[in-house]
């Protein structure tokens, strides 16, 4: 009897949980295999003068070995507090985290290394007016360069050509902030501005309605175009590999004079020659040139004394090449298979 008893205070002192103290409660009292029940039956082999008393201290067993249990049982329940009420004293379940999106990821890595070459981050309305977006960029009312940029106008309020009121319109570009930066700043100026532009475009392959981009301007007292392409090779070589080689190639924009194309050596191929770069080892990465005296004059600056350079490259081509995506629309479709493939 004794031997059950100390037997039951052992596994008593391992139980630990709640389901371990009902496996005592079976393996000690159960009815049928119970170990109390099966000593309380060789009971009956003994003489009848001892049986009494071993049937009393047989009880007294069982009551003693319920009394624990319960208080087990109750000590554990009052710690969990009453039913459906959280337990304390389980370990926290980590929370499920998203993911960064690729084009947070080729933005941010474009913010980090301009900033640690000094640039300021800027930030800016995607509802402009005509005049930051165009008028101030050396792209009067009727000037043709206006229709390299298909724009979607705000409340349909398409503009009379020479008059009525001012258009709002969704931002075809980042270029706009060129303007507003300099309107209320003084150079030097070292500024970069990421964000969302629009056209009105057909989604397909390579182009969406609304994608990113980010502006460059670098205004100053002696800017020349060698800043540009030191920087803008600096940039393109952080951003890609040390082995990128960078091409600029004449081209026109209405703010920008001289203007440039700035090609890069086909990520895929490096040069060699493949698809993706229909066979001709360059892929064209972004735009850029000297801020066109037009410009520094509709901000009233003086452009007999300072020069400087602008940029402006597409976040999504970027993350495209970077990523080998093959789709622009799968960076706006919210697709999980996508998105899962990029750290938090
Ligand atoms: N705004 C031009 C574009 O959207 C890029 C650009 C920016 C070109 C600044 C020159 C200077 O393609």
């Amino acid at each position: 009897m004794s031997a059950l008893r100390e037997a039951f205070c052992a596994d008593l002192e391992r139980a630990a949980s709640t389901r371990d103290l009902q496996d005592l409660r079976d393996r000690y009292l159960g009815r049928k295999r119970g170990r109390l029940v099966a000593l309380l039956k060789t009971l009956a082999g003994a003489p009848p003068e001892r049986r009494r008393a071993l049937g009393q201290a047989a009880n007294a067993l069982k009551q003693e070995i319920e009394g624990e249990l319960t208080a087990r049982r109750e000590a554990a329940e009052k710690r969990r507090g009453p039913a459906g009420a959280v337990d304390a004293t389980l370990p926290g379940r980590a929370p499920a985290l998203g993911h960064r999106h690729p084009l947070s990821l080729v933005r941010e890595e474009m913010e980090s290394i301009f900033s640690a070459i000094g640039f300021e981050i800027l930030e800016g309305p995607e509802a402009e007016d005509d005049y930051h977006n165009f008028e101030a960029l050396n792209m009067p009312a009727a000037h043709p360069a206006r229709d390299m940029q298909d724009t979607l106008y705000l409340d349909g309020s398409i503009p009379a050509p020479g008059g009525g009121r001012p258009a709002t319109l969704l931002r075809t570009h980042t270029s706009g902030m060129q303007i507003r930066y300099m309107e209320t700043h003084e150079p030097p100026i070292r500024i970069i501005a990421p964000g969302l532009v629009y056209r009105r475009d057909t989604p397909d392959l390579t182009h969406s309605p609304m994608f990113q981009q980010v502006e460059g301007l670098l205004v100053g007292e002696t800017v020349t175009m060698g800043d540009l392409k030191g920087t803008l090779e600096h940039f393109l070589r952080a951003l890609f590999d040390d082995d990128t080689r960078v091409e600029f190639r004449p081209s026109f924009f209405p703010y920008t004079e001289p203007s440039t194309e700035v090609f890069i050596t086909c990520v895929f191929c490096h040069g060699d020659g493949c698809a993706v770069c229909k066979q001709t080892g360059w892929i064209e990465i972004l735009g850029a040139g000297m801020v066109h005296p037009a410009v520094f004059e509709a901000v009233g600056y003086d452009a007999e004394r300072f020069s400087g350079w602008a940029f402006g490259i597409g976040i999504d081509r970027v993350a495209l090449l970077k990523y080998r995506v093959d789709d622009i629309r799968r960076f706006y479709g919210n697709d999980l298979h996508l998105l899962e493939q990029f750290p938090s």
